[in-house]
Parts: structure tokens; sequence; C-alpha cells
């Protein structure tokens, strides 16, 4: 499940970056793909041909369009088309983006287009040309287009589908907003003809240095590949075997600095060929199980995180996530709550955020959004998972900071969900065995005459190296505040417990003057009391991720007082005001970190 091309740290490459003002033309029926019976698109409507409107209709005025990719209105890219206009917030359908730039076509020289994301479907066309298409709305893509470019001006043309189908993953309801749109940052890379295309360097559990290099292109065969850490005396190297493919496995060097959140340290690497340099930044650190504790460096470490959508604070957030964006969400983890680990939910976020993690020691669970329900029983669909983990695996295998892939949310059991994902499974385990494999459980809940038992009873477990565990008692259901600390948990010793969601809405500002009432701060604050109460009585638990760090768009959370399309679960609200909440958990994680030194 490798993509056609990794292109490794894509942004440290020769590239254009497009971001900016692109036109855009909306397109609800598909008109500039498809005909009304399937067909061949009309030309008058197919936004992708390579020409100017205007300067058509100034040459023949008996010319016909019904599009105008020059004289159209703007977007920023990247941005999802949701917050940009209000009649656009709930558009689901295609829209096209074109975008001019300027080259100089090189002799040696190959040339890629490349989206980091773009939700839901991309159809990509370079000078009237189709480049490729892309499904699937949180990973990378590149095509590429060395034959297609041309001296001077050249036009890329997108339509991006937000629709979700019946092989879509997600699938077409989630409780998160759509954003549709080229989310993601999109590049013209260039290489030479013969380029390291993919590489990545760790450490295995035995702390030997391990690593693989892949060149693309006709001279890809018997290369000398040379690998330095800067800061160490290591060199390594190693030859490409007839598939360009050159497998790395050595001591590491000596004094090596491990990666951990007290010390993120990372090394500057770089990979050469003949042809090509490729520079990376890798921080070294084992992770593995011990029975039921998780084992970072060989010593026991408790995730102490919160989860995370990838929407920026602010009113009208548009997963505009730069990097100050990331930062500052980041920081409320690590410096505001005295965390260490962040689930990224529910979908891949940007290369970016698992960069800063690396450079500020923040742990990662990283997920694809197998979220709910979605079709188990379709072959297609599990193709997709397949190649959406390995966009995800191929793109993030060199960052420390992700220790835990995850292949499913809240997922219920059943026989074709069981095949799939522990399918899955195994494939996640073939292309990266060196990181924990987890996913989302429903827990079994009992009413017994010794009160709530709770255990984990999924057929699923076999599969995973952590087990992690959504529980809302005292939210969704009837059970009171009072009653939490009380739950009889039922878990495992042979592998680590987490709790990967946990959590109560509050709108931020809303206070109980007497009892606290759902909604209120208050609420929500008692809330989190009780339940870590509750967790402290979790034999075994090894980490845990609230939901959620901020306040997020939601079309399902429509109470006119308190939610109006949010999901007011978040410790911060969408404009980071920090709720009463935040403060529980902040003093907890201190408590924690306190205790485990
Ligand atoms: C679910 C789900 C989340 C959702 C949350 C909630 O567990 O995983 O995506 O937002 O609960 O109900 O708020």
């Amino acid at each position: 499940m490798r993509p056609e091309f990794v292109l490794t740290h894509v942004a440290s490459r020769d590239t254009i970056d497009l971001s900016g003002e692109w036109v855009y033309s909306k397109d609800l029926y598909r008109t500039g793909l498809t005909d009304i019976n399937g067909w061949v698109a009309k030309s008058r409507m197919q936004r992708y041909r390579d020409i100017n409107v205007e300067a058509e209709e100034k040459k023949d005025p008996n010319s016909f369009y019904e599009f105008d990719m020059q004289r159209g209105p703007t977007m920023e890219i990247p941005n999802a088309w949701n917050s940009v206009l209000p009649e656009l917030r709930y558009y689901v359908g295609v829209i096209w983006f074109q975008k001019e730039f300027d080259i100089k076509p090189q002799k040696d020289r190959r040339a890629f287009i490349h989206f980091e994301a773009a939700n839901y479907r991309a159809h990509v066309f370079v000078n009237g040309q189709k480049a490729g298409e892309h499904s699937g709305g949180f990973t990378p893509f590149a095509f590429e287009i060395t034959d297609i470019i041309r001296k001077g001006k050249n036009q890329i043309t997108v339509a991006v589908d937000s629709f979700h189908d019946a092989e879509s993953i997600p699938g077409s309801i989630t409780d998160w907003d759509l954003y549709g749109g080229i989310t993601r940052t999109p590049r013209i890379v260039f290489t030479p003809s013969t380029f390291i295309d993919d590489a990545y360097l760790q450490l295995d559990q035995n702390g030997k240095m391990i690593g693989e290099v892949r060149l693309n292109g006709d001279k890809k065969s018997n290369q000398r590949i040379e690998v330095e850490i800067a800061g160490t005396n290591k060199k390594i190297s190693v030859t490409t075997d007839a598939h360009g493919k050159a497998s790395i496995a050595t001591d590491a060097p000596d004094n090596l600095k491990r990666w951990s959140p007290e010390d993120p340290h990372l090394y500057k690497v770089r990979f050469k060929s003949r042809t090509d340099n490729l520079d990376e930044k890798i921080g070294f650190r084992t992770i593995k199980t011990r029975g039921h504790e998780i084992l970072l460096n060989d010593k026991p470490v408790f995730l102490a995180g919160i989860s995370m959508h990838e929407e920026e604070i602010g009113e009208n957030p548009s997963r505009n996530m730069t990097e100050a964006a990331i930062r500052k969400l980041f920081s409320e983890v690590k410096q505001g709550l005295n965390g260490n680990y962040i689930r990224l939910s529910h979908y891949p976020h940007s290369e970016l955020a698992s960069r800063i993690a690396d450079e500020m020691g923040i742990l990662l669970w990283s997920e694809i959004p197998v979220y709910w329900s979605i079709d188990f029983l379709n072959e297609r669909v599990l193709n997709n998972a397949k190649r959406m983990m390995g966009e995800n695996i191929y793109r993030d295998r060199n960052r420390a900071s992700i220790i835990i892939w995850s292949i499913a949310n809240e997922t219920p059991v059943a026989d074709d969900r069981n095949l799939f994902l522990q399918n899955l499974a195994r494939s996640v385990r073939n292309m990266d065995p060196s990181r924990l494999i987890s996913a989302a459980l429903l827990v079994e809940r009992k009413d017994t005459e010794k009160g709530i038992e709770i255990s984990i009873n999924d057929p699923l477990t076999n599969s995973l190296d952590i087990l992690a565990v959504n529980t809302y008692n005292g939210w969704y259901g009837d059970d009171k505040l009072d009653d939490l600390a009380g739950i009889i948990w039922h878990t495992p010793d042979n592998r680590p417990v987490i709790l990967s969601e946990f959590g109560a809405d509050a709108m931020a500002g809303v206070h109980a003057e007497g009892a606290p009432f759902k909604f209120s701060e208050e609420y929500q604050a008692e809330y989190y009391r009780q339940t870590l109460r509750m967790a402290d009585n979790i034999a075994n638990l090894s980490g845990m991720s609230p939901w959620i760090l901020k306040d997020f768009r939601s079309p399902r959370r429509e109470h006119p007082v308190y939610q109006n399309g949010w999901n007011r679960k978040g410790l911060i609200s969408e404009t980071g005001v920090r709720k009463q909440s935040f403060d529980v958990m902040a003093e907890y994680y201190k408590k924690r970190q306190s205790t485990q030194h």
C-alpha cells in the first residue's frame, strides 16, 4: 500500500508553493465532469480546458461557454470553502479551482503536482490534461506532470468533490464539520530525473539503527546512498538494488541522545545519492508495551493527553492550521494542561502538526476516519482504508512523536467489521512494525448487584497493542455524577488500557448558581472531577485523552442556546477561553507528573 510517489519531507524540496488566490467555480451537479447521462461533460462546461474564455469570446462571437476560470471569483487556498462564504456553509458537491503558474522546464528535471490534502475527492488537470484523481480527505497525494508542463504560463485546475458516498471513509455522517476543499498546501515539486522518493531511519527495539531509502528514476539501481547524522561520527553507506531500494541496518552512533517529551532531541539527517540530497530532522526513540505498561525508551510512560480535531482557534475556523495555529493549540496541551500526549482525531492531521509535535516533545495517536459505520463488507473500502493508512504511514514514519496508529473509532462489533479491522491491523503492522496499533472501542456495561460494571468485550482486542475505550458515563445515559467513582472496571492486565474519550459539554461563561446543570461550566468541571476519580480506580490505566481540547463545529449539535452548530465538549471555547474543567485537568496531570518521577 505504498503511494506511487512518497516525496518524503516535501516542504524541503525544490517547489513552487501554490498557496494564495485561486479562481473558483461552483459545480453542484458535476456538469464539468460528467453530463446528464454519465456522458463526457459538454465542452462548454469543462472548466479544465486550456483556454482563456474572454479571448475565445472576442475571437468568435458564436462561441458559447458556461464557465470562465479567469474572470470568476477567487478564494484563498489552502482553505475549507464552508467558512469562506455563508452560502457555502453546507455546500456538498464539486467546486473547481484554477491557478496559473510560470515555469522554465529544465533538462533532467521531473515535475509533480503535490497536495497535502483535499477533501474529499480531487480530479486534477494541468494545461487541460488529466493528471490524476484521489479520494480521501486527509492524506497527501502527487501526480507526475513532467510531460504536461510547458515553458512559461501553465494552469492547474482541480475539481474537489466534498460528497461522501457509500465507499467513503468516513461515511456521510460524522460529528464534525465537512470542511470541503483544498484544505492543505498544494505545490509543484521538482526533482532530479532519479531522486530519493522515500527515506526513513529509526531505532529498532534492540537499539539498532534501521531504515530504508528508495530511489525513483531510470538510474535507481546499484546507486550508492550515504546517510549522515549531524553531530555524530556515524556514516552509513548502502547501495540500492535493482528496484532502487536500499535497506539500512547498523549500530546506532555512540551516545545517541534519545527523543522524549522531556528532551525532544532531533538530529539533522541527510540522505545523499549521486544526484539528490534529502534532509530530515529525526528523533530516535523506542516504543513498546510490557503487560499493561507502555514503555518509551524502556521506561513506563503515562499518556497524559487530550483529543483534538484539526481546527484552529477562532469564531470561524476553516482548517487553516498554520504553524502559529498549531503551536498555540499544542502549547495549551504541553504547557497549559501539563500534558505529554495528543490524540489527533479522527483523521490524519497535517504533516506540519506531527513535525511540530516532534519539536515540542508531544506523543501522538494518529488515526484514519474509519468512524462509526462504513461499508465493512466492501473490498474496495478495505483497500481504500489500507491505502489511506499507507499514505499516512509513509508520510510520517520519520516522526518520533507518533507512537500509535489507530484503525477505527466506535465501530459497532459485528462479524464483517471484525474481519475488516483485523485485516486492516495486519496491513498496518506490515507497513510499520515499529509502532503500536490501537482503535477507540466501545465498552460493555452491566448493572449488577455490585453496581455498574464495565468491561471490554471486543474480538478486535487480539489485533491491538493498546486497548482504547470511549466512555461517557455521567454525560450520555442516566448515571449521576456521584455514581462515577464507584463504577467497577474489568480490564485485562496483559495489555495497556487507555481512555481515548470521555467528556461533557459546557458553554464557556454559562454558570450554575445552585446545582450544576448540563452545559454549565460547573457541571463539566464536576463531571471531570468525578470521572478522574473513576479513572483512578481503573487498574492498569496507562493513559487518557479526554474529549476534547477545543469546542468544534458539528452540524449534529443544534441546541439554540448552548450549541448552534458547535460541539461544546472543549476544555476551551472556540475562541480559546479556558473553562473551569481546564484547570481540573491541568491539576490532575501535574499531580500525576510529580508522582511519576
Ligand atoms: C463520540 C465520537 C466523537 C464525538 C463524541 C461526542 O465518542 O468519537 O467524534 O464528537 O463522542 O459525542 O461529543
